[in-house]
């Protein structure tokens, strides 16, 4: 459902982001499971990804990342009254990471979840914060999206252990006075579920020898219908947050799809009709980090100048459950 223009306009007012600093390369995968630098470059476009040394936390990875937001917005811990963090590679079942990342942040005010929507994660945890700060029931959102997911990868499986990566995004939001979120778009289809799920670890399959011998736990993929599912929801998304605003691709300065890979990116922006030196790709340097992905990809922008004050920017994420959204946002 598409969200139209609102008179409280909420807008990202720090950022933040946080990578292992262990790189994996194609070479390297070479050497784990049949396959080639030059197939996955010629398929996704990736040529390293960050993985977490082993024992690493989720909220530690987020840390530094809502360390630096909150930094950039000029605000302390305790300024913050809600943290959201989107994840589907949480630290624990429960508590929420975002309980984990309060406590060691500080903020004893703020009212924390985690949120699940696996790789729309970012997306959907901002559109989430948005709707709290707009009614002004919170005043300063501090947003995350992080993942190890490299925990729940499957390192035999080379259909799908070359395309994810591990990383932290984070995003301080509150109400603004100029630019901000202009409109939004959420959408989900749980008919598709199993074409990318993590079968065990929940109600459906508790962990037991079984789900262990049957390697249960970890990510599983119908990479095909995937591909083809999420190029159609990300493209139909981001006209449709274009078309609540009255605006075209042409009035769009910079375009942030989450970085699945480039095969995908390229795909949406030919259906949506955007040139490629619109769309900003960093998918080669950190693969797919799930919920963390369109919140690294943004900051990487702004740090790198393609974003610049009063630019037009689209946020476009699609994940598991499916979930699909966009942002359009004046930055
Ligand atoms: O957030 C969304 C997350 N999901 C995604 O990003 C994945 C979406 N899907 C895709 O991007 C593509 O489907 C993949 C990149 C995963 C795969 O590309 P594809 O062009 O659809 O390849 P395929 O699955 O049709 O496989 C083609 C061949 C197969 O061999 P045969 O059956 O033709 O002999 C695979 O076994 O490539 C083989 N293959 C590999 N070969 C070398 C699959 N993975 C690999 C690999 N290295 N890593």
């Amino acid at each position: 459902m598409t969200q139209s223009p609102s008179k409280n306009r909420v807008g990202v007012v720090g950022l933040g982001m946080s990578v292992p600093t262990k790189v994996l390369t194609n070479f390297d995968l070479e050497k784990m499971v049949e396959t080639s630098d030059e197939w996955i470059l010629e398929r996704t476009g990736i040529r390293e990804r960050r993985i977490a040394e082993p024992g690493t936390t989720t909220s530690e990875l987020a840390y530094p990342a809502a360390v630096e937001a909150l930094k950039q917005a000029g605000l302390k811990a305790s300024d913050v009254d809600l943290i959201i963090v989107g994840t589907t590679s949480p630290d624990m079942v429960f508590p929420s990471t975002a309980c984990v990342l309060q406590h060691r942040l500080g903020s004893t005010s703020a009212a924390c979840f985690d949120l699940s929507a696996a790789c729309s994660g970012s997306v959907f945890a901002m559109i989430t914060a948005e709707q709290y700060l707009a009614t002004g029931r919170y005043k300063n959102a501090l947003v995350i999206g992080a993942e190890i997911i490299s925990n729940f990868v499957d390192w035999t499986d080379r259909s799908t252990c070359v395309l994810f990566g591990d990383g932290a995004g984070a995003c301080v939001m509150t109400k603004v006075d100029r630019g901000g979120i202009l409109t939004t778009d959420m959408g989900s289809d749980g008919s598709a579920g199993e074409l990318l799920y993590i079968p065990a670890g929940g109600t459906k399959h508790p962990a037991s020898h079984t789900s262990i011998d049957q390697r249960l736990h970890y990510l599983r993929m119908n990479g095909t219908e995937v591909f083809k599912l999420a190029v159609r929801q990300m493209a139909d998304s981001a006209k449709n947050v274009l078309t609540a605003a009255g605006l075209s691709v042409a009035d769009v300065d910079c375009f942030i799809p989450h970085q699945a890979n480039l095969r995908i990116i390229q795909a949406v922006a030919k259906r949506a009709g955007v040139p490629m030196d619109k769309v900003f790709v960093n998918a080669d340097r950190y693969g797919n980090t799930s919920a963390a992905s369109n919140l690294i990809a943004l900051y990487e922008a702004v740090q790198q100048g393609t974003i610049k004050q009063g630019n037009r920017v689209v946020l476009v994420a699609f994940g598991a459950g499916l979930t699909w959204g966009s942002i359009l946002l004046e930055w």
